[in-house]
């Protein structure tokens, strides 16, 4: 049975549902639980944003099953990841209404200015996945809001997860991914204009 479609983002719910079950079995404080919440959310958020933001580069490099599936699937791996985000913003809220002086530890006026931009940018990308509001954007506007979202989305991950980074070896793999990312597109950028100058 193929995960496609809505069955990807359907699967990824699950993910979610089973997540947000262990956070609130683990702990009966519900600080250490949004937390969890929290910080699981922006791994999986992570893998699934860069599986889309690497679908149509992918394709090019080395044409495959694995990558026209991926490329197929690149709306519904959009989706999934703006599913993943918005849980991650369900538990901040929570975090801040249940320990505001944590949550201000933890964060400060500059994220959250630039993170909400960041959910603006999650939003607008995520309403115009479906067809009807494409076709009301034109082909410009969505190319914008989907080409500066997706690059304002990849900085956001760099300066998030750089942040922890620096402090903690464990989240090199992060940055490891997130470096191969902007690598797979930019290998695919000037293999697609080699081609462009030799044809
Ligand atoms: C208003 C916007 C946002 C706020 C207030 C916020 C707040 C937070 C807080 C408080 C944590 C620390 C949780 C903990 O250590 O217990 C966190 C972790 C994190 N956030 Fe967000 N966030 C926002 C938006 C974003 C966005 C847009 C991204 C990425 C696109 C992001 C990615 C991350 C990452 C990567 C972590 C670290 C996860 C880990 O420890 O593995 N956040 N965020």
């Amino acid at each position: 049975m193929a995960l496609n479609g809505w069955r990807l983002v359907a699967s990824v719910a699950c993910v979610l549902f089973l997540l947000l079950a262990v956070a609130a079995g683990s702990t009966t404080a519900t600080t250490e639980g949004a937390r969890m919440v929290i910080r699981w959310t922006a791994r999986l958020s992570l893998i699934l944003f860069l599986m889309a933001f690497t679908a149509s580069a992918w394709v090019k490099l080395v044409p495959g099953a694995y990558t026209i599936w991926q490329r197929r699937n690149r709306r519904y791996l959009g989706l999934s990841f703006a599913l993943s985000h918005f849980v991650h913003l369900g538990a901040i809220l929570l975090l801040a209404s249940v320990d505001p002086d944590l949550f201000w530890k933890l964060t400060n006026p500059v994220t959250i200015l630039t993170g909400s931009l960041a959910y603006l940018f999650i939003a607008a990308m995520a309403a115009s996945s479906f067809d009807r509001i494409v076709a009301a954007m034109g082909d410009r506007l969505w190319h914008g809001v989907h080409g500066f979202g997706a690059w304002y989305i990849w900085i956001s991950f760099v300066f998030t997860f750089g942040k922890w980074a620096v402090m903690d070896t464990a989240y090199l793999p992060a940055m490891v991914l997130i470096a191969a990312a902007l690598s797979v597109r930019l290998l695919a950028y000037f293999k697609a204009r080699r081609i462009g100058v030799a044809g």
